[in-house]
């Protein structure tokens, strides 16, 4: 454990309850003997989000999240494993001494924060420059895109000079090493020498969510090429987890957040008083800066370039913005390439107009797709009306669907029983069943998806595991076949060994384990090893069946490793017959009688 000893996580763990904490941010639903809930980590209208108050773990069916209340806080408000301690540990009044930190541990963190010091340093360097006679054209070049003093200071922009070292000699004087300066990407080093990366560019400083600096972007001031020149990813920067202007556009309530490409759109929207304007910077919006948004806002309105690049790249966002619970519309500028560009020639209020006209995202995909058809041929026109009926699927909510489908019957006059009974027709399914057909085929998909993981041992033990959580009863028999060290694989193993522990004192209690588990995901795949569970249905026969072929099959891989890690031959012969033993009837069998 990185800071706290493992008494201090499990004290603030169990000091809150799970369902209270969820509760406060979920709607919950008793449910039998737990709550029910929409999914916040996932868009849907039928609840999939299960909290169990007894095991005080949450998961869900829809999109694979759980684990217990650390993890939940983790994932809902972001936040890093010391910061979720933090949070709950305030919660409920739990005072918390630091733990010193490994050293391993210290420096990274000695790492990341010079890394913080330096690019800011660099910031306050471009910036003092581009005010300086030698940044001259640099601030040229920026006043004659329009921006304001005031914009630039806000924005920190800047200016790297035309020598390619002065930010080098700078910090030089300032005391960093180059092993340090190599790591903040703002170098190129090899064997003649050490170079600034940009020169001649006006420089746009990328900030995260708390204002740091952790990269930059430099813009050449003419037509050459590259146009824009990047930070590469550090161990600060993370380009898919980031969105420059959030720092601005994150504070004070809005009703939707403005996604746009470039730096420029982004700062010429802040300085024209959209102040929800972010931007993806180039690269491919990504399902953890939908995360991020989710935050903030449900509404999303993009401006992305009017392009055929730009259609594409809305195509691929709106989709991930729906599943992460965000609406999507779409602001058109045509015949501008960007919101810049827009707000140059038309001015704010124009601007303002064509927000209060942003398309809906589900006719825009739809608008695109009309593009590939000549709908006046017969065929052509038939093949769109499918594909239509086709992405109607996508609203697994009946009355949402209907909705939808009411609306494109008008816009695209077509009678809305046609297109109602192609509808059904894909959905393969009656009508009224529509929703319920849905989540059918989605739990089917889960349940292939689930068959599909058994690569190596891992499925194995996930199902024995969690039936053990299950039916403690049956622990005295099963550590008798089954030892920890049967387990094979980590974290398996680690997991087997802390059950078997909390077995041997009386109740399991799997929220604990996963306490040892820093990492969300690694925490997402510990919550997994206890959700597996048999079928329902499955009779107390059948169960037996099964378990007693799991523990078959943990015992034969274990005696497998053993055999192949041997060195002498004495044990190899014992080995082999404790392995052929294994198939000797009633050798190896646990009852369920007894559970
Ligand atoms: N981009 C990049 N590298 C490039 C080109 C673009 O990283 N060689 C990123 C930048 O973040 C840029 C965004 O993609 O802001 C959008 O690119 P583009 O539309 O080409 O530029 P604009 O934002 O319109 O830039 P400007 O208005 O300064 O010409
Ligand atoms: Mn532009």
């Amino acid at each position: 454990m990185a800071r706290y000893t493992e008494d201090q996580i499990e004290q603030v763990r169990s000091a809150n309850d799970i369902v209270e904490v969820i509760g406060a941010s979920v709607r919950l639903k008793r449910s039998g003997s737990g709550y029910v809930g929409l999914c916040p980590f996932h868009n849907e209208k039928s609840p999939s989000f299960s909290v169990s108050p007894s095991r005080q773990m949450y998961k869900c069916f829809g999109c694979g999240a759980g684990g217990n209340v650390i993890t939940f806080v983790m994932e809902y408000e972001n936040y890093s494993f010391p910061e979720a301690m933090e949070y709950l540990a305030e919660r409920v009044g739990i005072s918390l001494p630091k733990k010193e930190l490994s050293m391993q541990q210290k420096r990274e963190e000695n790492l990341r924060m010079t890394l913080v010091e330096i690019n800011a340093k660099a910031a306050r360097y471009y910036y003092a420059t581009l005010k300086s006679p030698q940044g001259r054209l640099g601030y040229e070049y920026l006043r004659g895109r329009e921006l304001t003093d005031e914009t630039i200071l806000r924005f920190g922009l800047g200016y790297a000079g035309q020598g390619g070292g002065e930010l080098y000699r700078y910090l030089k004087k300032e005391g960093y090493d180059d092993a340090v300066l190599k790591e903040t990407g703002l170098f190129k080093m090899d064997e003649r020498g050490v170079y600034d990366k940009f020169w001649n560019r006006v420089m746009f400083p990328i900030m995260d969510a708390n204002n740091r600096v952790i990269g930059f972007g430099g813009r050449v001031m003419g037509d050459a090429k590259p146009k824009y020149l990047n930070s590469p990813e550090t161990k600060i920067f993370d380009k898919s987890r980031n969105l420059f202007g959030l720092n601005y556009a994150k504070q004070g309530k809005r009703k939707s957040f403005i996604l746009c490409e470039g730096y420029m759109d982004v700062i010429a929207l802040h300085q024209a008083g959209f102040t929800g304007a972010v931007a993806s910077l180039g690269t491919a919006f990504t399902e953890q800066q939908a995360n991020l948004l989710r935050r903030y806002t449900d509404e999303v309105l993009l401006t992305y370039d009017s392009d055929g690049a730009g259609v594409k790249a809305a195509l691929r966002a709106i989709p991930i913005l729906r599943r992460n619970g965000i609406t999507g519309r779409v602001v058109h500028m045509d015949p501008y390439k960007d919101p810049d560009e827009f707000i140059k020639a038309l001015g704010k209020d124009e601007f303002a107009k064509r927000i209060e006209e942003a398309e809906n995202s589900f006719f825009f995909e739809i608008s695109v797709l009309r593009k590939n058809y000549d709908i006046r041929d017969p065929e052509q026109r038939t093949k769109f009306i499918h594909e239509m009926a086709r992405k109607l699927l996508v609203f697994g909510d009946k009355v949402q669907r209907d909705s939808y489908l009411e609306a494109l019957s008008a816009k695209y006059t077509i009678p809305q029983d046609d297109l109602r009974r192609l509808v059904i027709r894909y959905s393969g399914m009656e009508p009224e069943g529509y929703r319920e057909a849905m989540e059918e085929k989605r739990q089917e998909s889960r349940r292939q998806k689930a068959n599909k993981e058994p690569e190596g041992m891992g499925y194995t033990y996930q199902l024995f595991l969690s039936w053990l959580v299950d039916k403690p009863g049956l622990f005295a028999q099963v550590r008798k076949i089954i030892q920890v060290d049967d387990y094979c694989e980590e974290p398996y193993h680690r997991v087997a060994e802390m059950l078997y522990g909390q077995l041997e004192q009386g109740t399991p209690e799997p929220a604990k384990i996963i306490n040892c588990f820093e990492d969300v995901t690694q925490q997402n795949a510990v919550a997994k090893m206890f959700q597996t569970t048999f079928d329902a249905e499955m009779n107390l026969r059948d169960q037996e069946k099964a378990i007693n072929e799991l523990a078959l099959r943990i015992k034969e891989h274990s005696i497998e490793q053993k055999i192949r890690s041997l060195e002498d031959v004495n044990g190899l012969q014992s080995l082999i017959e404790q392995k052929k033993a294994l198939q000797t009837p009633g050798k190896l069998h646990i009852s369920l009688k007894d559970g």
